[in-house]
């Protein structure tokens, strides 16, 4: 079943499908808490109700709040769907897995805070505006053994993300890539990613990539 998706809300794409492959491949225990942050048509956390885990969705837009918990009613799933900016509103507690897809596109926004739909994917000059937070958050959140798998743009610095996680002590590495053609939004900002080096001249498609980070126990 596709999930019910507002005008406003963003619609399930390739990196929602990268991220549920990863899904796929956690053996998770039924019971176990999964995150999902930056929920919005909340297909992932659907994803990871259905494999009998007991699931808590964020976001930070009304919209997307609305169409989850819809869509988790539509399924019959019992996902819990909680307004608000990343990991405020589960503060104090912890999750087997932490899920994000979040905002990673790197937007010559010069320097102001992205509005509307689009802060579901402009991210800051280099992208990094929400990966640097779930960065240093995530961690925190984690039960020992427990895993964060985070989806972005090889425009905005796997590598960086990779060194973060490690840095606090997780076992992190880039799990899952694919290459996708250029959507509207790289499309319409194609020179400017160009003049700030992060595409080469040739180059005409993105790269995805999963990051697989693990609390050892
Ligand atoms: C790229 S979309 C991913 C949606 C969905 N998880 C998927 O994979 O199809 C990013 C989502 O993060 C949400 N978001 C952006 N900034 C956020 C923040 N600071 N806190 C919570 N959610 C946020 C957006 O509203 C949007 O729904």
């Amino acid at each position: 079943m596709n999930p019910l998706v507002l005008p406003g809300v963003y619609a399930p794409q390739e990196d929602t499908d990268l991220l549920a492959g990863a899904l796929s491949e956690e053996p998770l225990p039924p019971g176990s808490d999964v995150l999902d942050v930056g929920t919005g048509s909340g297909a992932l956390a659907l994803e990871a109700a259905r494999l009998g885990t007991r699931v808590t969705a964020v976001d930070v837009s009304r919209r997307a709040v609305y169409a989850a918990r819809w869509n988790a009613r539509r399924a019959g799933l019992p996902v819990r769907v909680l307004r608000g900016n990343l990991f405020e509103p589960v503060r104090g507690r912890t999750f087997d897995l932490v899920l994000a897809n979040p905002p990673y596109v790197p937007a010559p926004t010069g320097g102001r805070a992205p509005r509307g739909p689009a802060r579901a994917w402009d991210a800051g000059g280099d992208g990094r505006l929400v990966l640097d937070r779930i960065c240093r958050e995530a961690p925190g959140l984690l039960r020992p053994g427990g895993v964060l798998l985070m989806v972005h743009s090889a425009l905005s610095d796997p590598d960086r993300t990779v060194r973060h996680l490690r840095a606090a002590d997780l076992k992190a590495s880039v799990t899952r890539r694919r290459r996708i053609p250029f959507g509207p939004v790289l499309r319409s900002r194609e020179e400017w990613l160009r003049r700030r080096g992060l595409l080469s001249g040739d180059e005409n498609n993105e790269e995805l990539v999963v990051v697989r980070a693990e609390l050892p126990r």
